[in-house]
């Protein structure tokens, strides 16, 4: 594979991320928002946003993304006040080849850099991919609710 770069996202990057997104949509493995306002609203400029981290290859294009969300009071997630939530999203064509655990590398040093607690991941019960990325980046199942598991990644 050719090499990847790992940065943090910025405005310009919408479209590459609802790319993603919409990939995954077509591959069945995503059912929610995918365009272009919605990444931009979500992922890049929101206000609760620790951190949202993009892999780029050689010409310029979004393989995946992670980004990293402090859970405030009443958060959609039903997370922990004071915890990350995380979300991952990696292109189906680019998937099982280590992009996932490269931008863990980063995300871990923001949740440790932010002095988090632990990390929230919340996973459709009926995503053993999603739940097995989870557990092999050190992720423990906290809570069961309405076919989602989550999942902590505990900092201390
Ligand atoms: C789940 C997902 C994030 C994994 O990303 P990835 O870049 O493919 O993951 P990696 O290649 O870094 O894999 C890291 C480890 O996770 C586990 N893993 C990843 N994909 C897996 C799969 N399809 N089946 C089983 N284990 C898997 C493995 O332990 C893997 O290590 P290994 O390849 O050395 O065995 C990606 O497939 C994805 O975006 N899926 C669709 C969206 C989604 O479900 N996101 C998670 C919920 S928000």
């Amino acid at each position: 594979m050719s090499p990847l770069t790992f940065r943090n996202a910025n405005e310009a990057d919408a479209e590459g991320i609802a790319s993603v997104l919409q990939e995954l949509v077509a591959a069945g493995k995503r059912q929610s928002a995918s365009d272009s306002e919605f990444a931009r609203a979500h992922y890049i400029t929101h206000s609760n946003n620790l951190q949202c981290t993009v892999a780029e290859d050689e010409d310029g294009n979004i393989l995946g993304f992670q980004a990293l969300i402090l859970a405030i009071e009443d958060n959609p997630y039903g997370a922990p006040v004071g915890w990350g939530v995380i979300g991952t999203h990696i292109r189906p064509t680019a998937a099982r080849r280590g992009i996932g655990r490269q931008l863990f590398e980063r995300t871990h040093a923001a949740a440790r850099a932010n002095n988090l607690e632990a990390i929230d991941a919340t996973i459709g019960a009926n995503n053993p991919e999603g739940l097995n990325y989870y557990e092999a980046m050190g992720f423990r199942d906290y809570r069961v609710s309405d076919g989602a598991i989550s999942k902590a990644f505990r900092l201390r």
